[in-house]
């Protein structure tokens, strides 16, 4: 039997409704789940059923009506903005379909912003930028814009940008939705062994089925309620 590793998320009665006007859209009802620490994890179910609203939720990024999101001992439900904010760049790690990186930065520039937020000096800021441009293969590109490099370089340099704080959960929403099937299979190898090698525990919203079958577990969101995808 597989040793049984402590949970780094455990997210309870979780709901989040929005409001349109005078109406009310349910979104997420009830949700309860845990995920351990190191666990590769791929959340799939039809668009609009509210995959990345529970994403954005993990990551501090927007607010739950009710219920409780306990990540590594931290109940972030309750931090108040600025706390929370100060969190989120320490331990989440996110990566996004379209890279959000900003244009007028370089490489190395963007991997360098969340260290902005750190104690850390320059010159080790300048260490660990060049570490996570290495893992990510791009060590000789780090003075390129992202408009001088191709999705599939945009996007590891999106990811060196999530890793390069050492964050306690690594989120990615369609990370190679928008990626030739080559330039997916580099990414997918990239996350695949960000959390085989450095044991990160990932949580990747995908549509896409041989990006989930990399994952240790599927789990299905639909209707407000979440299951294993094999049920
Ligand atoms: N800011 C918002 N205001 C109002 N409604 C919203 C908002 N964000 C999301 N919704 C609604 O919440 C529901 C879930 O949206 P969400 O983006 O989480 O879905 P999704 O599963 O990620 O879909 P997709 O696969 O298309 O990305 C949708 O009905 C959407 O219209
Ligand atoms: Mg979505």
């Amino acid at each position: 039997m597989n040793q049984s590793k402590p949970d780094i998320v455990k997210i309870r009665n979780l709901s989040k409704s929005y409001r349109r006007g005078s109406q009310i859209i349910p979104v997420l009802e009830d949700i309860t789940f845990d995920i351990p620490d190191g666990e590769f994890l791929a959340l799939m179910g039809p668009s609009g059923s509210g995959k990345s609203t529970l994403l954005n939720l993990l990551a501090g990024i927007d607010s739950a009506d009710s219920g409780s999101i306990l990540i590594n001992g931290v109940e972030i439900t309750t931090l108040a903005e600025t706390e929370l904010a100060r969190w989120r760049s320490l331990h989440v790690g996110f990566i996004f379909q379209f890279y959000n990186l900003i244009p007028v930065l370089t490489a190395f520039e963007n991997v360098e912003l969340p260290l902005l937020l750190t104690r850390l000096s320059r010159k080790e800021r300048r260490v660990h930028v060049e570490t996570a441009l290495r893992v990510v293969g791009l060590a000789d590109r780090m003075d390129h814009y992202p408009s001088q490099l191709s999705g599939g370089q945009q996007q590891r340099v999106a990811i060196a940008r999530a890793v390069v704080t050492d964050p306690t959960i690594l989120v990615a929403d369609e990370p190679t939705g928008d990626l030739d099937r080559y330039s997916a299979g580099e990414i997918l190898d990239l996350i695949d062994r960000l959390n085989r090698e450095s044991g990160k525990t990932i949580i990747m919203v995908t549509h896409d089925p041989r990006a989930a079958e990399k994952a240790h577990v599927i789990r299905y969101l639909e209707k407000g309620e979440l299951s294993d995808a094999s049920q």
